[in-house]
């Protein structure tokens, strides 16, 4: 379905909890964030419940997100239901500490594609960014990954300056002899406390670092994959097995292609990261109205899709908005 803005949106994220077994700095404060209470989030069926008349409405793609999916208990039972869905594309998005295990089952379950959250390639450092996580157990799952046949693995690392910046050159260096895409994301201004501008760093300066490296050829995207193209820029280091891409939503916002909505895990359908209305889906379910009602919603929500910010200036500037709720609970 087309929003006020003629954007097709055919594309929906979905936080299936707010839990998560690490406490990345940038995502949560130190003491976690308030939990959503047990009965608030979102039961699994009342997910497919959406996910299938959001359908209907034209959503084709369904990226699985948390809080970390992976902790929530049935992910793969509801993974392989999400399958039954007749979906053009289903991804997940982990930080990998579980990945090892569950490669295979999520595999087997209909997931095609996974994005790996990943900040450093420095053990001691990786531990302090997400507050105690264990690169040695992402590494075997992102091996894992590989083995159980997921393509691409794409690798996200979100940039904070004086923390992981200096390790873009590693990142794009692990391209050579893995086939892995890895993301290079901008820092964004996400959650009450989170205020972090001093910490961003542009990806043209990143760019410009990798570029040192060797020459970045420009990736054309496949037929499959134009569709649904997302916003990251893509490039190949010469000679390199994987991909380097770039994701930049401060330096050069994307708002007038944004295909998506995301439903968080308290059952808010969110059009935009960036502004907090939300559509609760929730409250009219649980009190029984009819998939004819559940429908009219979701259009709503697609209705007030904002418009974002534009090149020509116009528009709402979101890239200076604050997002006041947890990216823990919107998931990406
Ligand atoms: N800015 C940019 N990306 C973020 N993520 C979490 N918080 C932020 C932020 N403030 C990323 C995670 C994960 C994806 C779902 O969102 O690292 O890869
Ligand atoms: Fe957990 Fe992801 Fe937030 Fe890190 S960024 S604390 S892995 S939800």
């Amino acid at each position: 379905m087309l929003d006020k803005f003629k954007r097709e949106i055919n594309y929906l994220r979905v936080s299936i909890t707010d839990r998560c077994n690490l406490r990345c700095v940038y995502c949560m404060p130190k003491e976690g964030v308030s939990l959503i209470g047990h009965e608030d989030i979102l039961s699994y069926e009342e997910m497919l419940r959406i996910i299938r008349i959001a359908r209907k409405l034209g959503i084709v793609k369904v990226r699985v997100t948390g809080g970390e999916p992976l902790v929530r208990r049935g992910v793969t039972e509801f993974l392989a239901a999400l399958g039954k869905l007749g979906l053009e594309d289903i991804s997940l998005t982990t930080n990998g500490i579980l990945l090892e295990s569950l490669a295979d089952p999520i595999r087997k379950a209909g997931v095609g594609r996974i994005n790996v959250s990943l900040d450093s390639l420095d053990p001691a450092r990786y531990a302090r960014i997400t507050r105690g996580g264990d690169l040695a157990a992402v590494l075997r799952g992102l091996e894992q990954a590989d083995r159980a046949g997921f393509s691409p693995i794409k690798i996200n690392v979100v940039t904070v300056k004086d923390f992981n910046d200096d390790e873009a050159i590693q990142f794009a260096r692990l391209t050579m002899g893995k086939p892995y895409e890895i993301r290079f994301i901008e820092l964004m201004p996400i959650g009450g406390k989170n205020d972090n501008a001093d910490k961003y760093v542009s990806n043209d300066e990143l760019m410009e670092r990798i570029g040192r490296l060797g020459r970045l050829l420009p990736v054309e995207s496949g037929k499959q994959e134009k569709n649904f193209r997302g916003p990251a820029r893509r490039f190949r280091l010469e000679g390199a097995r994987g991909v380097v891409g770039f994701i930049s939503p401060i330096s050069h916002n994307f708002c007038h292609a944004c295909n998506r909505l995301r439903l968080t895990a308290d059952g808010g359908l969110r059009a935009c990261l960036m502004v907090d209305g939300e559509v609760d889906l929730k409250t009219p379910m649980r009190r029984g109205c009819t998939d004819e009602e559940l429908e009219l919603l979701i259009r709503q929500a697609i209705v007030s899709k904002p418009r974002g910010q534009h090149t020509d200036g116009s528009g709402e500037d979101c890239s200076r908005r604050k997002c006041a709720r947890e990216m823990s609970t919107i998931g990406g």
